[in-house]
């Protein structure tokens, strides 16, 4: 018997994808416009997120749901801690912060892995089938943005033990299919991951005031560079 999950989850959340991609933090990373800054700040946030969401998966691993849902090869964890020792150093433990809208999304994480795990498959997905979907592209655009020397600083969307991520989505689908849950409980998984998109959408919201910031830090250094060095010219002419 199919749930018919894959599918329920693909139509299910098209609004909220399309919201996500119309979030200006990510409409300005696909442009190119990557400021190092926020996005230290958002892999930081996925540090703490990853953590929470596969520490929680690990510990239903023996549930009858989640369970079947559980691999290991999609761990981000590992690949995010190389990550934050390139951006913040060896130091990293002690640099790095959790923002509160990553809070609120790994907070969320433990509560639902306390009173109803079997909605964790709802934050694998968002977050596991988007890394698959767009890694590559968005691995390029941040080694472009930041100068990124090829290996350095973008582990996170290395899938080292995925060979044809394609395949794997299938599979993934597939495993989504096949598990043993009502009808309620899908459209629980579905309104869950609804969720998940707008937790994202939060983190992403709260660096697009960082990047603003950056961007109007930027134009007022070039317009005082510009006015100093203007005032120094014509105090040279005089
Ligand atoms: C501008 C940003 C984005 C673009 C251009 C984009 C693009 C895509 C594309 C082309 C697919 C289809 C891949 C396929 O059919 O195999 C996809 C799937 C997916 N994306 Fe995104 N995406 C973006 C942002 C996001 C974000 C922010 C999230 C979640 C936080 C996300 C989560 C997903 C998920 C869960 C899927 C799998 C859909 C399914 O087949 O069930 N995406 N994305």
């Amino acid at each position: 018997m199919s749930s018919n999950l894959a599918t329920k989850l693909r139509e299910g959340t098209k609004k909220a994808h399309t919201m996500a991609e119309n979030v200006g933090f990510v409409k300005c990373f696909l442009k190119g416009v990557v400021e190092p800054t926020s996005y230290r700040k958002l892999a930081a946030n996925f540090y703490f997120v990853y953590s929470a969401m596969e520490e929680e998966m690990e510990r239903h691993r023996e549930h009858p749901i989640v369970s079947k849902i559980y691999f290991s090869e999609l761990n981000r964890k590992a690949s995010l801690e190389q990550d934050m020792r390139y951006y913040f150093g060896n130091n990293w433990r002690e640099q790095i912060v959790l923002s509160p809208a990553g809070e609120a999304y790994v907070q969320r994480i433990r509560e639902i892995s306390n009173t109803a795990p079997e909605l964790l498959i709802a934050h694998s997905y968002t977050r596991y089938l988007g890394d698959l979907s767009g890694g590559q592209i968005l691995k390029n655009i941040a080694q472009r943005a930041m100068n990124l020397a090829e290996g350095e600083g973008t582990a996170f969307y290395e899938f080292e033990e995925i060979t044809d991520e394609k395949a794997f989505k299938s599979q993934y689908r597939q495993t989504l299919d096949e598990l043993p849950i009502d009808d309620a409980t899908a459209d629980r998984i579905v309104q869950e991951a609804n969720d998940a998109f707008g937790l994202n959408m939060k983190m992403f919201n709260e660096l697009e005031g960082n990047l603003i910031k950056a961007i109007g830090q930027m134009l007022f250094n070039s317009l005082t560079r510009r006015r100093t060095r203007g005032a120094t010219e014509l105090a040279t002419a005089d």
